[in-house]
């Protein structure tokens, strides 16, 4: 049986790790085969990257968007050929936090190209697509207000604490780039109100996903 591949996208703090670690134990639970991973960051080469992109290089020196594209691009490509196609291959439910959606979103409001994209796209993903993208919704506006909470709950001195407005500015950008691909691919994408509480946004992940699933073969009530 071939797997299933489900993506959740979103903006920060949109509860996207909270809903996925829910989804994932319920699909356990259900004794069904599961693989979860992340982006950037899922394999031994994308924690490499991860550091170099989420903690930045100690150079100072500004990146251009498309050596920052490339980077993603190189965490992805190891990614499908080290962890998702082999788990799909034998039949695995694949969950994975943020995928092409994210650049798309995140580096087209940072001034990438679309068509730069596009060509990226059909080297590294070859024409593999998510059966189904949960995307949590919500103005980043609260979001980041949820971000700045935990991080000062954690105490995170180094953390920023608090975002200014060209951030605010940027992440409503992604926002909009999310809504329109959530329009524009309204088969794959589910778009979820993600202020709800997380109960209820659990159970409308929960109506997309088992219908997906049932007609995957994988019996899931
Ligand atoms: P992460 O710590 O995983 O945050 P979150 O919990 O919000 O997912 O950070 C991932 C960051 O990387 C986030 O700011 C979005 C960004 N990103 C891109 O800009 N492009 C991409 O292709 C991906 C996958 C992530």
């Amino acid at each position: 049986m071939q797997g299933v591949f489900i993506t959740i996208e979103g903006v920060e703090g949109s509860g996207k790790s909270t809903q996925l670690l829910r989804l994932s134990e319920r699909l356990r639970r259900l004794d069904l085969p599961v693989m979860v991973s992340k982006e950037p960051g899922g394999t031994a080469l994308g924690r490499e990257l991860r550091r170099l992109l989420l903690e930045r290089h100690g150079s100072g020196e500004t990146w251009c968007p498309e050596a920052e594209l490339l980077l993603f691009y190189a965490d992805r490509a190891q990614h499908l050929e080290a962890l998702i196609r082999p788990a799909l291959a034998e039949g695995k439910i694949v969950l994975v936090d943020r995928f092409e959606d994210s650049t798309r979103a995140y580096q087209g409001a940072s001034g990438v190209a679309e068509s730069s994209m596009d060509r990226l796209n059909e080297l590294v993903l070859r024409g593999l697509r998510p059966h189904l993208t949960l995307m949590l919704d919500m103005d980043p506006e609260a979001s980041l207000q949820r971000v700045e909470v935990r991080n000062l709950a954690l105490g995170a001195e180094f953390a920023e604490t608090r975002f200014d407005e060209a951030e605010l500015e940027f992440h409503r950008r992604v926002r909009n780039r999310f809504l329109a691909i959530a329009q524009n691919h309204p088969n794959r994408v589910a778009l979820i109100p993600a202020r709800d509480p997380a109960d209820q946004v659990e159970a409308a992940i929960w109506q997309r996903v088992a219908p997906l699933l049932r007609s995957s073969g994988f019996g899931a009530d």
